[in-house]
C-alpha cells in the first residue's frame, strides 16, 4: 500500500477554526505535517494548487482557506527538513511554459535528491485565465492536448542531459511549442520527476495512461473504485506500459475514534464544524445559483428550481446537474424531516473511512486487496490533528499486518512507489 499526505488548502473539507489546525501559510504548518508523514514512512507529501481566489456572488469564497504560498517553493523548503518523503508539487500545464517548469521540478529533484513529483493540472476556466498573459485561452478539448505535449517536451529537456553529465542541444517543434536550446539543469537523481495526473474526464484517464506514474482520483467506495482502476489499468497496454507502471491513488478522509461508535460520533461533529450555518447557504447558493442569505439555514431548503447556468460561483466546478441534485436534496430532507443546514451536512459528507484504528486499517487494506486502489492520498480533515492521529494509531496496524512499510527501503520517490527508473532517450 503506498500513502501520501494532501496539505488541506482550498477546500471545505478541513476545520481551519480548530485552533490546533495553525496557520495555513506559515511554514511550521508545512514542515510538521511533512514530518508528521514522514515519520509515517508515507510515499509523499501532496501540494494542491489554485491560482486564483474562487469568488461566491462577487465576495472571495468564504469556505475557502483565503491565501496560500506557491507548491515548489514550499517544498524545496521542505526538501531540507525531510530526508525520505516524496515533495509532490500541483503545477498547471496550461498557464506555465516547459523549459522555465521543468527547469523548476529538476531542480527540485536535485535539492531534494530524487524525492519531486509534478502533478500536472489543466484546468483552465477564463475566471482563473484572467490572472494571466493569454488569459484562458485554451478550449477545454485543447487542454490535454497541450498538457500532453507539455509533459513530452519536459521529458525531452530532461532527457538533454547524458546520465554522466553531458550537455547536449535540444530541438522540439510541435503544435503546442516549438523550442530549441541547452538545459540548464543536469540529469536529476530520479531522471525524470515523478509524474501524477488528476482529472476524472475520459480525455483526463487516457492521459494517465499514457503519461503518468500516479493517478490521483476521488472514488469513494469499493464499487466505483474497483470499475475505475479496471477501466485506468486496461488502458495502458495500448501505450506499451504494464498495469503497476501507473499507481492509482484515490483522496480519502479518515476519522478515528476509540472505538466505532465514537468515531462516528466524532464524525458527525466533524461535519457539523465544515457545514457552519453560514457554509450551509453557501453551499445551497451553489446548487440554486442564487442568492439565499435571506433564507434560514435551520429552515426548509427553498421550494423553486434551481437558477440554471449561474455564474455566482467563479472557480468552483459546478457538478452534476443543479435540477437533479435539488430534486435529491428536497426528497432527502422531507424523508428525514433535515433542515437546510442538516440535509447539506447529510449529502456533502466526504469522510471515506471512519471507525476504530483497526476497522479503518482493515478497510484501506481491502480496498488494495480489492484492487480498488494502490494506496491512498489523505486528506485530513484536521491540521494537525488528523495526520499525526492517523500515524500514531492506523500505520503501526497497517505496518503490523505487512500492508504497510516499516522503513523505507530506497531513497527516491519512485523507488518508494516500486517504479521502473526511466529510460534514457538521448
Ligand atoms: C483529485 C483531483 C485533484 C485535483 N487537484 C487540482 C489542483 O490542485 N489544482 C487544479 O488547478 N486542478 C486540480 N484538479 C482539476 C484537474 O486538473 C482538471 O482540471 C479537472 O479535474 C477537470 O478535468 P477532467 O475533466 O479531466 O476531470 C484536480 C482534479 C482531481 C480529480
Amino acid at each position: 500500500m503506498h500513502l501520501a499526505a494532501h496539505f488541506p488548502g482550498v477546500n471545505n473539507t478541513t476545520v481551519w477554526a480548530d485552533p490546533r489546525s495553525g496557520s495555513q501559510i506559515d511554514f511550521s504548518s508545512f514542515e510538521h505535517l511533512a514530518r508528521t508523514a514522514e515519520r509515517g514512512k508515507f510515499d509523499f507529501f501532496f501540494l494542491a494548487e489554485g491560482l486564483r481566489l474562487r469568488e461566491h456572488n462577487g465576495r472571495i469564497h468564504d469556505l475557502d482557506v483565503v491565501g496560500r504560498p506557491e507548491s515548489l517553493t514550499v517544498l524545496n523548503a521542505l526538501a531540507a527538513v525531510t530526508e525520505r518523503l516524496g515533495l509532490a508539487a500541483t503545477v498547471n500545464a496550461t498557464f506555465n511554459e516547459p523549459y522555465e517548469l521543468a527547469r523548476r521540478l529538476a531542480t527540485l529533484d536535485h535539492l531534494s535528491a530524487g524525492r519531486a513529483a509534478w502533478n500536472v493540472v489543466t484546468s483552465s476556466d477564463a475566471f482563473t485565465g484572467e490572472n494571466f498573459r493569454r488569459g484562458g485561452y485554451l478550449d477545454r478539448a485543447d487542454r490535454y492536448v497541450r498538457a500532453a505535449e507539455f509533459v513530452a517536451t519536459a521529458r525531452e529537456l530532461w532527457d538533454s542531459w547524458t546520465p554522466d553529465g553531458v550537455s547536449r542541444p535540444f530541438s522540439h517543434e510541435g503544435p503546442q511549442f516549438t523550442i530549441s536550446g541547452e538545459f540548464t539543469v543536469p540529469r536529476s537523481p530520479q531522471g525524470h520527476p515523478v509524474v501524477i495526473q488528476a482529472g476524472d474526464s475520459d480525455e483526463g484517464r487516457e492521459f494517465a495512461a499514457s503519461a503518468a506514474d500516479v493517478i490521483f482520483t476521488r472514488h469513494g467506495t469499493l464499487e466505483a473504485g474497483r470499475a475505475f482502476y479496471a477501466d485506468v489499468k486496461s488502458r495502458l497496454a495500448a501505450y506499451g506500459r504494464q498495469p503497476d507502471d501507473l499507481r492509482i491513488m484515490p483522496g480519502v478522509t479518515v476519522v478515528t475514534g476509540d472505538t466505532d461508535a465514537e468515531a462516528q460520533e466524532l464524525a458527525y461533529e466533524i461535519r457539523r464544524r465544515q457545514v457552519s450555518p453560514q457554509n450551509a447557504i453557501l453551499a445551497a447558493e451553489q446548487v440554486w445559483g442564487t442568492d439565499l442569505s435571506a433564507y434560514d439555514p435551520e429552515g426548509p431548503l427553498p421550494d423553486f428550481d434551481p437558477v440554471p447556468d449561474s455564474g455566482i460561483t467563479q472557480g468552483r466546478v459546478r457538478h452534476g446537474d443543479p435540477l437533479e441534485t435539488a430534486a435529491r436534496w428536497r426528497a432527502l430532507a422531507e424523508a428525514k424531516g433535515l433542515s437546510l443546514r442538516g440535509t447539506v451536512i447529510k449529502t456533502t459528507a466526504r469522510q471515506s473511512f471512519v471507525g476504530s484504528p483497526a476497522t479503518v486499517a482493515a478497510e484501506l487494506t481491502a480496498f488494495v486487496d480489492g484492487r480498488a486502489a494502490d494506496g491512498f492520498i489523505l486528506v485530513p480533515h484536521l491540521t494537525p490533528g488528523g495526520l499525526d492521529d492517523f500515524v500514531d494509531r492506523v500505520v503501526p496496524i497497517l505496518q503490523e499486518s505487512g500492508a504497510f512499510r516499516s522503513a523505507y527501503t530506497g531513497s527516491t520517490l519512485r523507488s518508494h512507489l516500486g517504479l521502473p527508473e526511466p529510460v534514457w532517450k538521448g
